[in-house]
């Protein structure tokens, strides 16, 4: 196991009308003059802004609102973001949604107190302080009510790319798994998904002797599997929710993932499938694992076939684990297709032609040196290759 520091201090809230604390919890972080930052609009037709609201009231905070944020969230609306905290002297950022939600917020977090422009942090450069966050989540996936990382999508250009620092994690995340009931099958199976992914770029290591982290990823695939299909048959199930709920947070706040090598690549080439097509994170990853998997496991068959074995259910056979670890990635695939997500480029909207740009601007865009390092080094070929993979 690789040294490593976990700073985790997010105050986790967990249950069912945790939400109406949402005014305390922001006095209890600092915050006076709240910025409220929220989606599309379920939270409005939900009734859960104004029951946040009227927590904030009963506090006697003063707060401003901004919606609007789509997913794949857009630097557009995080510069609005900025200058309105500016304008409003704004000291907390109250996010109320979904990661996409969470995400802007931690950008226009970041963004309003610092001098220059808040993409600095997108190419590279570390948050290192940003106004405290609270999170108020409605959707179990991207983990970002515990991680430490932001993804945001340019829109000069159309390609997204993440930051992180430690002032990304929240000060406060409310998890009230009754939120998510309201999500439709096809989101629900999108978190579950990338939930799954989490776990998996953290499995695949080159670092050795990582039981402890290996088997708390295993166990969180198990239980994913386990509640995953029950949510999305029956978006009322409160426990299968609330399993879920919990196993996203664990899946990406990194307690699964110190001490070890992490993967990423599968993550940086859907990024591309999501800037361009604007599909949901969760689908293109549906579509990206397998075809990546199939790409990849020969760097390390036994990792592959561990999994497969472990997770997947597969019998070991020590005389040809490429069959196992073969048979481990059609597991996966034939559990995404059972969830209703895609597996195909075509049902994302992908095209043949665009994989060339695809794989340029994941190689090239922004910075980078040709290559994407992870599990395994990949040239602009290979990347071309795994999103030929997907036809
Ligand atoms: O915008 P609204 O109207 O709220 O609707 C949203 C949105 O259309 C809807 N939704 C959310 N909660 C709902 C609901 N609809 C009904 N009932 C509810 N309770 O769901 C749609 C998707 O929301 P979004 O916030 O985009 O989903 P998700 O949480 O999957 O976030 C995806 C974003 O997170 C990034 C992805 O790249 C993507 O941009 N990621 C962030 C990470 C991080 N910060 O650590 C890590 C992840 O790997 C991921 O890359
Ligand atoms: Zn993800």
């Amino acid at each position: 196991m690789d040294n490593f520091t976990f700073y985790s201090p997010t105050y986790f809230v967990f249950g069912k009308d945790e939400e109406k604390r949402a005014g305390s919890l922001v006095k209890r972080f600092g915050g006076s003059r709240v910025l409220i930052h929220y989606g599309g609009g379920s939270v409005v037709r939900s009734g859960l802004l104004d029951r946040v609201k009227k927590s904030l009231d009963e506090a006697g905070l003063y707060y401003t609102e901004l919606g609007g944020v789509k997913p794949n969230p857009r630097s557009g609306l995080v510069y609005e973001g900025i200058d309105l905290c500016r304008k409003e002297k704004i000291d907390f950022v109250l996010a109320v949604g979904g990661g996409s939600t969470i995400d802007s917020s931690k950008a226009i977090a970041a963004g309003t107190v610092y001098d220059g422009d808040f993409w600095d942090f997108y190419s590279g450069k570390l948050v290192e302080k940003a106004l405290p966050i609270g999170t108020i989540l409605t959707i179990a996936a991207a983990g970002s009510e515990g991680s430490p990382d932001s993804v945001i999508t340019n829109e000069n250009g159309m390609f997204k790319r993440g930051a992180t620092g430690e002032a990304y994690r929240p000060a406060f995340s409310i998890l009230n798994p009754e939120l998510t009931c309201t999500l439709p099958p096809y989101q629900t199976a999108c978190g579950i998904t990338d939930i799954m992914a989490h776990l998996m770029e953290r499995y695949l290591t080159n670092t050795k002797d990582v039981v402890t982290t290996d088997r708390m990823i295993e166990a969180l695939m198990l239980a994913m599997i386990e509640e995953g299909p029950k949510a999305v048959q029956n978006p009322q199930d409160y426990e299968a929710r609330a399993n879920i709920m919990w196993a996203g947070m664990m899946a990406h706040n990194n307690s699964c993932g110190v001490g070890r090598s992490q993967d990423w690549n599968s993550h940086n080439i859907e990024h591309e499938l999501s800037a361009l097509y604007d599909c949901a994170h969760g689908a293109g990853l549906a579509v990206t694992f397998p075809a990546y998997l199939g790409y990849v496991y020969k760097h390390d068959v036994d990792r592959v076939a561990q999994l497969a074995v472990r997770v997947w259910g597969c019998k070991d056979d020590p005389d040809n684990r490429e069959a196992v670890a073969l048979e481990g990635i059609e597991k996966l695939r034939a559990f995404s297709k059972s969830i209703g997500m895609p597996v195909t480029l075509g049902e994302l909207g992908g095209k043949e032609e665009d994989i060339p740009k695809l794989a340029d601007v994941c190689c090239n865009g922004d910075g980078r040196d040709g290559f994407l390092y992870g599990f395994d080094r990949l040239s602009e070929e290979d990347v071309a290759n795994i999103y030929r993979q997907m036809i």
